[in-house]
């Protein structure tokens, strides 16, 4: 096969499939890893800072990973349905795997705080979407039940075969680093990715191909910060749609990955991730607003990071799921009504 085969058959050998398991497949994976120059810059002492731009998946986000691991182990199952709650971009990639392996999809989602870009693609997929008046955690709630009950199978991340799948993240940073980064900051809702992360580095040591393992930075939203105050949220809040989590579901994996990479949980606040999401634009790396959590993070935390640290934020999804959030909060202003001649138009521009 040319090309990027997807990356079941890229990682194979470190993944629980068998000759007979189906595979069902985008070509998922093989994202950059981009320097971002500008803020390695501003933090200086010769810091490398890196973005896994998970956003550059087929469905636009770090999911497609665990869907083409879930969706291939369901299929080798029997499944004929799946089900997941969604803060949108899960909702999307189950929605695209399952079809294209003819499954149904069903996806519950929290009204009015689902990303347009996100909604589109479920729809356009062949998802069958339900909305309900209530947060991500209630829709998870429903879901777990639903899946008990009825023959459909669950693909949240409590799904074993979604962080399977989600930990050749891991495996490419370090394929492409030589080793693991000091270390890796990144978003942190329901916590399965995170939780990945570990699992693809710890694994990848246990095969020699990193020496390193990094410190496990895990930020959440200030308004939906759960794992830093250590109670759940009953009414998350953030700009941040993807990580509106009030009770994450893999807290206690979350938490063991933390103590066993002498990393923390911490909180940017909403502002804070608005700016790094500016600044990332600025350096053409276009995100949604939940991934630019992890740079917000690592400006945060910058000074506790040691002179020629190699550092990697994880941006887990594209910007354009969001649009409305980047025409809303870009400092740019659109001109209109400039009069459609010449001198009008250079003129506005400064000329
Ligand atoms: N970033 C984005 C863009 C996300 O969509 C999510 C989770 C996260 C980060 C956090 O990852 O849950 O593994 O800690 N989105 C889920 C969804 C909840 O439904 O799409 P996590």
């Amino acid at each position: 096969q040319a090309g990027w085969p997807g990356l079941i058959e890229a990682y194979r050998a470190y993944l629980p499939v068998t000759d007979s398991t189906p595979v069902v497949t985008l070509h998922e994976g093989n994202t950059p890893l981009i320097p971002l120059e500008s803020i390695a810059q501003q933090i200086g002492r010769g810091v490398r800072v890196y973005a896994k731009f998970d956003g550059l998946n087929p469905t636009g986000s770090f999911k497609d990973r665990g869907m083409t691991m879930a969706i291939s182990k369901a299929k080798e199952a029997g499944a004929q349905a799946v089900v997941c709650a969604s803060t949108g971009n899960t909702s999307a990639a189950a929605a695209a795997y399952a079809r294209r392996a003819g499954m149904r999809a069903f996806v519950i989602i929290p009204d009015g705080y689902v990303a347009l870009g996100k909604l589109a693609q479920a729809l356009m997929y062949g998802a069958e979407v339900i909305a309900i008046e209530d947060n991500f955690d209630v829709c998870m709630e429903i879901v777990r039940a639903l899946s008990e009950r009825y023959p459909v199978t669950l693909v949240n991340s409590v799904n074993p075969y979604r962080l399977e799948g989600q930990k050749t993240a891991a495996f490419e940073v370090v394929d492409e680093l030589g080793d693991a980064p000091d270390w890796l900051f990144i978003p942190v809702g329901n916590a399965g990715n995170i939780s990945a992360y570990w699992m693809g580095f710890c694994q990848y040591r246990q095969y020699g191909r990193c020496d390193r393992l990094p410190r496990m930075m895990g930020f959440q939203a200030a308004g939906s910060a759960p794992l830093l105050n250590n109670c759940p949220v009953a009414e998350p809040q953030t700009v941040a749609t993807a990580i509106r989590i009030g009770n994450p579901a893999n807290w206690e994996r979350a938490i063991a990955v933390r103590d066993a990479s002498q990393g923390a949980f911490d909180a940017v606040t909403d502002e804070d991730i608005l700016h790094a999401y500016r600044l990332l634009g600025a350096e053409g790396v276009f995100c949604e607003p939940a991934s630019a959590t992890s740079v917000a993070g690592l400006l945060k935390v910058q000074a506790r990071v040691p002179d020629e640290a190699t550092v990697v934020c994880v941006l887990t999804g594209n910007g354009l799921k969001d649009p409305q959030s980047a025409i809303d909060h870009s400092k740019a202003t659109l001109k209109k009504g400039i009069t459609p001649n010449l001198e009008s138009v250079a003129a506005a521009l400064g000329f």
